[in-house]
C-alpha cells in the first residue's frame, strides 16, 4: 500500500518531468535551466498548450484574454472584498465558463494575474486598474499593481518566476486537476480543484510562512536558536524538503538567480544566513534524508522584492502554474481514464458480516 501514493505512477504525460535524483525538471524536451530566465511566460504556456513556442497560444492573445477578464470581472471585485485574495481569486474564477476550449483556457491563464492586482489595489483603497494587452504578461502584471511600468529587473525576475513554477510533474494541484478533467467537467473545474490544493502550506501556502519565519528569526546572529526553537516544537522549516527532489530543488536554483539581478535587501541577507544554518540544522536532525531548499524559499523573497503582500504568494504561485493545470486537464480530457483509486477499509463491519 503506498499512502501518499508516493512512487505510484498514476498516468503518462508528454508536459514535464521531474528527476528527483538528478534534481531535474524537464518541461517538454527542455529542461528548467534553459527556459527560466530565458524564454517570457507567454512562450511556456504556448510550449505546453500547444507543443511549441510560437503557437495559437501568442502574447497577443493571453493580452487580450487580460482584457477580457478585466471586462467581464470588474464589476464582481467589491462584492468580494470580504475574502481573502486567494479565496476572491478562486471565487471569480468559478464564474467563468467551464468548458474544454483554448478560449476559456486563456481565459483561465489570464485571470489570476489580472484579479490578483485588482483586488491588492481595490484593498489598498487604489481603483484597479484595466490591463495593457499590448505589454508582455509580467510587465502588465506589476504595472497593473504598481500603477506605473515597472523596471526590465523587475519584469525579469516576475517572468522568471512564473516559467519556473509553470508546471512541475504530478503535484497535488495538478493530480487533483487530473482527477477532475478525468470526469469530462470542463477547464475551470479542474482549475478550482487545482486551487483548493495549491492553498494548503506543504504545498502552494509555503512562502508566506517563510517571510514569518524570516521575521520570526529576525537577525542572523538569531538564526540558530530560532530554527532549532521551531524543530523542537515538533514544526517544519518552512521552505525546505520536498516529496521526489533528493538533491537540490532546479527551481530554488532558478530563482535565487533572478533575485541575484535586483537589489540586495536585508531580508536577502538573512535569508542567505537562515537558509545555510537550516540546512545544516535539517542534515544534523534527518541524515538519512536529504531535506534541501524548495523552491517557496526563495519564491517569498523574490515576490516580497516584487512588492506582493505576503497573502498573495499563493495568488502569484496560481498565475505560473495555471498553465501547467490547464494543459494537464487537456491532456487528461483528451486520453484520459477516469481516475478511480481504491481504498483498504479499515472501519467497523456490519453485525451480520462481522
Ligand atoms: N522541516 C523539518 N522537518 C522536515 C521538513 C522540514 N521542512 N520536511 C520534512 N521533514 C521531516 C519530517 O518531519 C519527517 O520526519 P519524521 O520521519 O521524523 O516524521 C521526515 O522529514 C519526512 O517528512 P515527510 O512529511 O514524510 O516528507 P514529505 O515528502 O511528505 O514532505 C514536504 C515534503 C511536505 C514538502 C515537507 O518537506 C514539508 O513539510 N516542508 C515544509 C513545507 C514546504 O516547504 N512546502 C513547500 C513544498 S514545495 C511546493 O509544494 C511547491
Amino acid at each position: 500500500m503506498a499512502i501518499g501514493l508516493d512512487d505510484v505512477v498514476a498516468t503518462e504525460t508528454a508536459l514535464s518531468d521531474v528527476d528527483g535524483l538528478a534534481g531535474r525538471l524537464i518541461i517538454r524536451g527542455h529542461s528548467l535551466d534553459e527556459l527560466a530566465g530565458r524564454v517570457r511566460f507567454e512562450e511556456l504556456a504556448a510550449l505546453l498548450l500547444d507543443g511549441a513556442f510560437d503557437g495559437p497560444v501568442s502574447a497577443a492573445r493571453i493580452g487580450r484574454a487580460r482584457a477580457e477578464i478585466y471586462f467581464s470581472l470588474e464589476k464582481r471585485i467589491p462584492a468580494l472584498m470580504h475574502l481573502p485574495v486567494f479565496g476572491a481569486v478562486r471565487a471569480a474564477i468559478a464564474e467563468l465558463p467551464d468548458d474544454g476550449s483554448l478560449e476559456t483556457a486563456l481565459l483561465l491563464l489570464a485571470a489570476p494575474a489580472v484579479l490578483t492586482p485588482a483586488l491588492l489595489r481595490v484593498r489598498a483603497g487604489l481603483p484597479a486598474l484595466e490591463p495593457d494587452p499590448r505589454l508582455p504578461h509580467a510587465a502588465d502584471i506589476l504595472r497593473m499593481l504598481r500603477g506605473h511600468l515597472p523596471a526590465d529587473a523587475s519584469v525579469h525576475a516576475l517572468d522568471t518566476y512564473l516559467v519556473t513554477v509553470a508546471d512541475h510533474g504530478l503535484n497535488a494541484s495538478t493530480f487533483a486537476a487530473r482527477v477532475v478533467a478525468s470526469t469530462q467537467a470542463g477547464l475551470t473545474s479542474a482549475a478550482l480543484a487545482a486551487l483548493g490544493a495549491l492553498k494548503g502550506p506543504l504545498h502552494g501556502g509555503a512562502p508566506g510562512p517563510v517571510l514569518d519565519m524570516l521575521d520570526e528569526v529576525g537577525s542572523a546572529e538569531r538564526a540558530e536558536a530560532v530554527l532549532v526553537a521551531i524543530l523542537e516544537r515538533g514544526e517544519r522549516l518552512m521552505g525546505f524538503g520536498h516529496r521526489i527532489y533528493r538533491v537540490r530543488d532546479p527551481r530554488a536554483d532558478a530563482l535565487k538567480a533572478a533575485l541575484a539581478g535586483m537589489r540586495r535587501n536585508e531580508r536577502l541577507t538573512l535569508a542567505l544566513a537562515v537558509e545555510e544554518t537550516a540546512l545544516r540544522l535539517l542534515r544534523a536532525k534527518k541524515p538519512d534524508r536529504r531535506l534541501e531548499t524548495n523552491v517557496e524559499f526563495y519564491t517569498a523573497l523574490l515576490l516580497d522584492a516584487l512588492g506582493f503582500p505576503r497573502d498573495a504568494f499563493t495568488a502569484v504561485f496560481a498565475m505560473g502554474r495555471m498553465a501547467g493545470w490547464i494543459a494537464h486537464a487537456r491532456e487528461q480530457a483528451a486520453g484520459g481514464r477516469l481516475i478511480r483509486p481504491r481504498s483498504i477499509y479499515v472501519g467497523p463491519m456490519p453485525r451480520e458480516v462481522a
